[in-house]
């Protein structure tokens, strides 16, 4: 299928609260893109969210959005449980969906998904903003060029404090909506990003537990990771943490490179040291002319554009997020069955294939019946 020319046509289906987060960054390429139409099955959210972002058309029924008139690119910003059949229905339609995060519910789900795209043509990527900031793509290179050597050991911590009340929201801390707590739906970004600089994992043993909130899912995980080259990691996601942080560290040969953030980085976050005797590396990780952008969702968004422009295949595309809920899976599957779990070991019939809780959650659901 031939890339899309600008200007894009771009719609939204779900105007909550990130969607802001698209819409601000379409308004920053207005150049580039138009945001043409949106879709809420709540039609005064989409009519609200269409006055403030001055877009033309709003519609109470994706389906009628697809309907509306040729597109080239369509946000989906819904709850997780509905991004699969939502993004199946966009691709149905001939265009690219760009979804949030988590893709799907199910490496089952993405299975699925992967068969659409072949049927169809089109495509399904998914947002995992912070791959785009300017020191992610500059380590991935680094890393991938050998200048730092092999990659030794990591460390990727999500700790994040969300209160009780943070799961009075009905969709929230539930398997069936969310598809799982920290691990699905916070860490997955920072585990996301250690995935893209480390490449494939190989094995992973877990531990995950409720502590203390009113979920069914749980509200902390633990992982430690071998990798394809050889590299350990160890992964945690906590929601139980009131001095949030986010951190990455990476331990190649020559280097140590580390992250520190919160829900986004500048260059100033991030630190780099060279090995006794690699001091010339320092000059390497210097930005350039890049400019400082945090790493939203415009610098995604902006990169889709980009790669469309140069005939190349945009990110996320949906085998390396397969891979990130593949890790995501295999830390539910290694905790709740007390075992190590090999990539590509949860195949088609596995239970945790087909759920993230694979039947196998070792405590009490607390919420009420589906919202
Ligand atoms: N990338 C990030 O940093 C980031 C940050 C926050 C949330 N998210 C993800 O974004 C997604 C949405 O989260 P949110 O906090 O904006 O949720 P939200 O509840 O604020 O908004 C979701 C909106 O989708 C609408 N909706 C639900 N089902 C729909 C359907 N079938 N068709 C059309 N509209 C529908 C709802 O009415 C609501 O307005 C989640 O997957 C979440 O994990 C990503």
């Amino acid at each position: 299928m031939p890339s899309p020319r600008p200007p894009y046509r771009v719609a939204i289906i779900g105007t909550g609260g990130i969607a802001h987060a698209h819409a601000e960054a379409l308004t920053e390429l207005s150049e580039r893109a138009r945001l043409v139409a949106v879709a809420d099955v709540d039609p005064t959210r989409a009519a609200e969210f269409a006055d403030r972002f001055s877009v033309p058309q709003h519609f109470d029924d994706p389906q009628a959005l697809l309907e509306s008139g040729d597109l080239d690119l369509v946000h989906i910003c819904t709850p997780p449980q509905t991004h699969a059949p939502l993004a199946s229905m966009v691709m149905q339609a001939g265009v690219t969906a760009l979804v949030e995060k988590p893709t799907a519910l199910s490496l089952r789900e993405m299975d699925q998904l992967a068969t659409v795209q072949e049927q169809t043509g089109s495509k399904v990527l998914t947002v995992f903003q912070h791959r785009y900031g300017a020191a992610a793509v500059r380590l991935r290179r680094l890393a991938r060029s050998g200048a730092l050597g092999r990659p030794l050991v990591a460390t990727c911590e999500t700790l994040w404090y969300r209160p009780d009340a943070y799961f009075e929201v009905p969709w929230r801390g539930r398997w069936d909506v969310e598809g799982g707590g920290p691990t699905m739906g916070h860490g997955i970004h920072q585990f996301d990003l250690m995935l893209s600089v480390l490449g494939p994992w190989s094995q992973i043993t877990a531990l995950a537990d409720r502590q203390t909130r009113p979920t069914d899912t749980e509200d902390v995980s633990i992982a430690a990771v071998r990798f394809d080259n050889g590299a350990l990691a160890t992964v945690v996601n906590s929601l139980l943490s009131p001095r949030e942080t986010s951190r990455l560290r990476f331990d190649f040969e020559h280097a140590t490179v580390e992250l520190e953030h919160l829900y986004g980085y500048r260059e100033e976050h991030w630190r780099f040291t060279p090995a006794p005797g690699h001091e010339e590396l320092s000059d390497l990780w210097t930005n350039g002319d890049e400019p400082d952008i945090t790493s939203g969702h415009r610098l995604q968004i902006e990169a889709v554009f980009d790669a469309w422009e140069a005939g190349e295949e945009p990110g996320v595309c949906l085998l390396d997020a397969r891979r990130t809920l593949e890790f995501a899976a295999a830390t539910y599957a290694s905790a709740f069955r007390g075992v190590r779990i090999a990539a590509g070991e949860l195949t088609d019939d596995d239970p945790f294939a087909e759920s993230m809780d694979g039947g196998a959650v070792p405590w009490e659901p607390v919420k009420e019946a589906l919202v």
